[in-house]
Parts: C-alpha cells; structure tokens; sequence
C-alpha cells in the first residue's frame, strides 16, 4: 500500500475527496498524513473526521529540511499531493521526491498559471478574458511556479454568462470527478518497495 501525504493551505474540499477514495475498497493507496501551513484551515477539521492525522507547520517549518523531511520519513510517505497548498515547495523536496510530488491547478496549464494565479483570481481572469472552456491540470511540481511535466487535463465548456463562482463550480467537480483516480494511477506507475 503506498502512502500519500497531502499539503493543503484552506477549505481542503480536494483532500476530503482523496481521502474518502483510497478508504474505499483496495485502492493501491492511503493518505497517511496531511500538512497544513493554516492553524486554521477547514481541511484539518475535514482531515481529522476522517481518521487522518493532520498537522500545522508554519512555513518556516516547511521550508527547514530538519523538521519537514523527518515527518514525511517517519510517515513513509511515497507521493505527496498538493491540493490547494499555497506555499512554494523547497527545493531539497522537489529534489527528494522527483517524480513524486504532484499538484492541482485550476486551469488549463500553461494558461492563467504562475505567480498571483490561485483560486478565485484563476476563474476572474478566465471570465475576463471570455475563454469559451476552461479546465484543470494535474502536473509534477518543480521548482518553478505552476512548471512541471503535465500528467492529466480535461476541459469544460463555459457559457457567456457564467460568473467566477460559475467557473469554480465547474472545476471543482472536475476536481472530484478525476482528481483521486489520476493519483491512482500515478500510484501505480511508482516502483515497488519502500521509497522513505
Ligand atoms: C482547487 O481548485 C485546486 O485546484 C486549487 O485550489 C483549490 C483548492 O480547493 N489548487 P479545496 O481547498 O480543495 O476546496
């Protein structure tokens, strides 16, 4: 069984949804832990009700390799899924985890992506500038902002009079829909044994 650990910084709607998929049936996986930077953050209540440990790490935390790699070690993390985390992840862990730290992004990549580009500042540009579809991307997380190799995206059609809150709709039940499954799949593409 390999072992997730999910960053997420607010509502965590995306990791209640992971978590209740991988407790349903053999899945090939589990979410062992979930990391927040957020004392406050609704996904650690969501977390906890499902039986799944949830710990605060301030940002300095998360960026000092003494106290993060531990954790993610002690835990025997093998991919770790960010889903709405919105912190930069440091680089001795993109460099640990290659291949093996994942992120969702609300649109289609490499449009409405980069600095300043989360939430609902995605969906407003995306209305602004009248996109007929829009979507989501699940890619590797590199150093660089919203880079990284492509693993999965799908479209959804929006109408003229769709608002932002319209879009986010829209693409958070793509989100449900397809998110879990593709980090199935990626489960499975890791090699077999013991990564940390
Ligand atoms: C999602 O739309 C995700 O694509 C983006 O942040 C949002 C998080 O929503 N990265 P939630 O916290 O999972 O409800």
């Amino acid at each position: 069984m390999k072992r997730i650990a999910i960053f997420a910084s607010g509502n965590g709607s995306n990791a209640e949804n992971i978590i209740r998929y991988f407790q349903t049936g053999d899945r090939g996986g589990e979410v062992a832990i979930v990391i927040t930077n957020k004392p406050d953050a609704p996904v650690i209540e969501r977390a906890e009700s499902l039986g799944v440990e949830a710990v605060v790490l301030p940002a300095a935390d998360i960026r000092n390799p003494e106290i993060i790699m531990p954790l993610l070690a002690a835990h025997r993390i093998d991919l770790i899924v960010l889903a709405g985390f919105l912190l930069m992840i440091p680089e001795f862990i993109t460099e640990r985890y290659a291949g093996r730290i994942v992120n969702i992004h609300p649109s289609l990549l490499p449009k409405y992506g980069g600095k300043g580009m989360y939430g609902r500042h995605v969906h407003e540009a995306v209305v602004a500038a009248g996109e007929r579809e829009t979507g989501i991307t699940v890619h590797y997380v590199s150093e660089q902002c919203d880079g990284g190799e492509h693993i999965f995206q799908t479209s959804v059609a929006l109408s003229t009079d769709d608002i932002p809150a319209d879009v986010e709709a829209k693409i958070h039940q793509l989100e449900k829909l397809h998110f879990p499954r593709v980090i199935a799949e990626i489960l499975r593409s890791l090699p077999d044994g013991q990564f940390s």
